[in-house]
């Protein structure tokens, strides 16, 4: 607009220089001045929009190149996204497997404190035992040692047991020769029995075998394995030869007690504070337990897992609730206490020394404990042995 403007007045005033005026040509020369002037910023103006016109579109380019830069980085993007899905895709559908396959972890710490509670519950269980055994009897009798031995007979098999009637009042003496028999001698006295002449005072045949060398007499009664069956224990009145109980014991009959005596796998005794079984548990390494049973209708009441091990042990007994085990070797020697397990927790092994019995060379198959004698009665191949014992006080507090 501006320059046909200009235009138009330098039509106009160049009509008017024509007519020949001096004033006129300057104001053309102005004009004409100002109009070179105009054009070169015109041209300037040009010039401007056109390098701005450039660097718009490198701009642009520019900007383009990012977006293209930018759209393949985002492509990429997108494909490493996908890869990763399809990875943790691979990676959920593994864990799914495995959970599927083992046990959630859950259910493990279910499980431990399914067992735990029950161990806490047995525990309890084992504490009112300890507690109430504590409280019927006042028994405070520990094995101080083993003092002498006296060879009262030797008679029967290598193998064998016997032992006093140890009830009150009792001075009979059983003698069940052998691994495996039904025939029971019973003699009224120590001193007849001792009589080699003398003929035993009655011959008992039982109803069934028995087996092993675990058995003792309490009150008239015998209580032994009943051959061929892993833990049949019976109850047998030794008057008229009845069986009046019978019971089996749990867990029992997998092993032999005492590795040193294979044949036998159920060890009873008697001691002040009733009847017990003694048997090596597999489930438990092989090591003893104990099991006290009731004297009357052989119901257990309680066990017990020692730590003493059937590796080497040739035999053992019970006195006050303490379990003593015999260990020997294979070859007969000098036969030693070095385990010992008190229920009520107050004797311990590492407290006691190791205890020897007297000087030679012995493979015991039995040994009993009789509480009112504070004597053992063996077998010791063939020869029937007493060992007198020490018994020291073994300072019990009643529990709590
Ligand atoms: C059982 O013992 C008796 C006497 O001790 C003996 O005569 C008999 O042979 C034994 N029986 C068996 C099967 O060992
Ligand atoms: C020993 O046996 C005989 C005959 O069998 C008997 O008369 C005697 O009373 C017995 N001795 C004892 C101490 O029991
Ligand atoms: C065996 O002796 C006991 C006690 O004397 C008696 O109660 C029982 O009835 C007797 N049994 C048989 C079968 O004779
Ligand atoms: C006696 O027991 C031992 C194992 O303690 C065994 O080797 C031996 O054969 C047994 N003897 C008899 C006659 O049963």
């Amino acid at each position: 607009m501006i320059l046909l403007f200009v235009l138009s007045l330098y039509l106009t005033f160049g009509s008017v220089q024509n007519q020949g005026s001096s004033q006129d040509a300057f104001i053309i020369q102005y004009l004409e001045r100002r109009l070179v002037q105009m054009e070169e910023r015109l041209n300037q103006c040009e010039q401007n929009s056109l390098s701005i016109t450039q660097k718009t579109y490198d701009l642009s380019s520019e900007i383009r190149s990012y977006q293209s830069t930018l759209g393949i980085l985002r492509s990429e993007m997108e494909s490493q996204m996908d890869s990763m899905s399809a990875r943790v895709d691979r990676v959920e559908g593994e864990l799914e497997y495995l959970e599927n396959k083992i046990p959630t972890q859950s259910d493990i710490e279910m499980e431990e404190a399914l067992l735990e509670q029950q161990i806490k519950a047995a525990e309890l269980e084992q504490i009112k035992t300890k507690a109430k055994l504590n409280v019927d009897n006042d028994c405070s009798t520990a094995l101080r040692q083993i003092k002498s031995l006296k060879i009262v007979k030797k008679s029967g098999d290598p193998n064998g047991s016997w032992f006093k009637d140890p009830s009150e009042g009792s001075a009979k003496v059983y003698l069940l020769s052998g691994m495996r028999n039904d025939t029971v001698l019973e003699f009224s006295s120590l001193e007849n029995f001792t009589k080699t002449s003398s003929s035993p005072a009655k011959v008992v045949r039982l109803p069934f075998f028995w087996s092993g060398t675990g058995h003792v007499v309490y009150n008239g009664f015998l209580y032994y394995h009943k051959a061929d069956t892993p833990n049949q224990i019976l109850k047998v009145d030794l008057l008229n030869g009845t069986v009046v109980d019978s019971t089996l014991l749990p867990g029992a009959g997998r092993l032999p007690v005492y590795s040193l005596n294979p044949n036998t796998f159920l060890d009873m005794a008697v001691d002040e504070l009733g009847l017990w079984v003694i048997h090596a548990d597999p489930e438990y390494g092989g090591n003893l337990v104990i099991t006290k049973l009731e004297i009357g209708t052989l119901s257990v009441e309680y066990t017990w897992d020692t730590q003493c091990r059937s590796r080497d042990a040739e035999g053992a007994f019970l006195m006050c609730g303490t379990l003593y085990v015999v260990y020997n070797t294979h070859f007969g020697g000098r036969s030693t206490i070095q385990c010992l397990y008190d229920i009520h927790d107050t004797i311990h092994s590492n407290e006691s020394p190791v205890m020897f019995f007297p000087k030679r060379y012995t493979s015991h198959s039995s040994i009993h404990y009789h509480p009112g004698d504070k004597q053992l009665y063996a077998w010791d191949d063939g020869y029937q042995t007493v060992y007198k014992v020490e018994t020291r006080s073994s300072d019990k507090t009643v529990a709590e």
